[in-house]
């Protein structure tokens, strides 16, 4: 399964993903994920993209298409991959196509995770992930059982640092306007499916997720 995740921030794309892997051992590239390893190592790209990150803007694209082509060229997507915040915009969508296109491969969906913007801000002012396995917590919905340390592994939690307010908020305008139209980009294609992510528990809205894909 070659999968394209789409969703506004906080949507529950992360915290999917990790569960269709548990079903399908793929690897999930998150281009955030990539952004922010880059961002803790130190390195010349991470400093630059952690200002703009940290704004709720979008890293320029070629910064994102250079590090997506490399991770697609590993051996361990040569039996899929889901695309988690990436493409998130019809420029990197273009890019993706012509990418896979020299890759001989194509998408078989782009599952879009719609939740109504007034949910989005509690899970993102609550969220807490870990440092060591990056699982996903909430402290209002779905608490780790200790404070501050990861249920799955003992890591430490962290908040991520454009989880504030202010940065949600541009986070959000940033979706609207740059990476909601990729939902009709995919529908043009027949391979949209979307979900309601917005109501019910994260199991609940799993199940959703997995009759979406025809995930046994
Ligand atoms: P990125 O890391 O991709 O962040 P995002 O798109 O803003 O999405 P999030 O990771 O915040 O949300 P999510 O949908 O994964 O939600 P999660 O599962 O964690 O990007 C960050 C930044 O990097 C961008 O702003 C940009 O600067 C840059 N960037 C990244 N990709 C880029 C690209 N391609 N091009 C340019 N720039 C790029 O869930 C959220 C919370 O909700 C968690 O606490 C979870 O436990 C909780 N939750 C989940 N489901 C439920 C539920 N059903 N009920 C209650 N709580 C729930
Ligand atoms: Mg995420």
């Amino acid at each position: 399964m070659r999968l394209v995740l789409l969703g506004a921030p906080g949507a529950g794309k992360g915290t999917q993903a990790k569960k269709i892997i548990e079903k399908n051992a793929i690897p999930q590239i998150s281009t955030g994920d990539l952004l922010r390893a880059a961002v803790a190592a130190g390195t010349a790209l991470g400093k630059e993209a952690k200002a703009v990150m940290d704004k709720g803007e979008l890293v320029p694209d070629s910064v994102v298409l250079g590090m997506v082509e490399e991770r697609l060229k590993q051996d361990d997507c040569k039996k899929g991959y889901i695309l988690d915040g990436f493409p998130r915009n019809t420029k990197q969508a273009e890019a993706l196509d012509i990418m896979l296109g020299k890759l001989n491969m194509s998408l078989t969906a782009a599952l879009s995770v719609d939740v109504p913007f007034e949910s989005l801000m509690k899970r993102l002012t609550g969220r807490r992930t870990c440092k060591a396995c990056g699982q996903m917590f909430n402290v209002y919905f779905n608490a780790s059982k200790k404070d501050k340390i990861c249920d799955k592994c003992g890591g430490e939690l962290f908040q991520r640092d454009d989880d504030k307010e202010e940065t949600i908020k541009k986070r959000l305008d940033v979706y609207s306007a740059q990476t909601a139209p990729l939902i009709d980009y995919y529908g043009k294609k027949g391979i949209l499916k979307a979900v309601d992510g917005g109501s019910g528990t994260i199991d609940e809205i799993f199940v959703k997720v997995c009759k979406a894909l025809d995930l046994k």
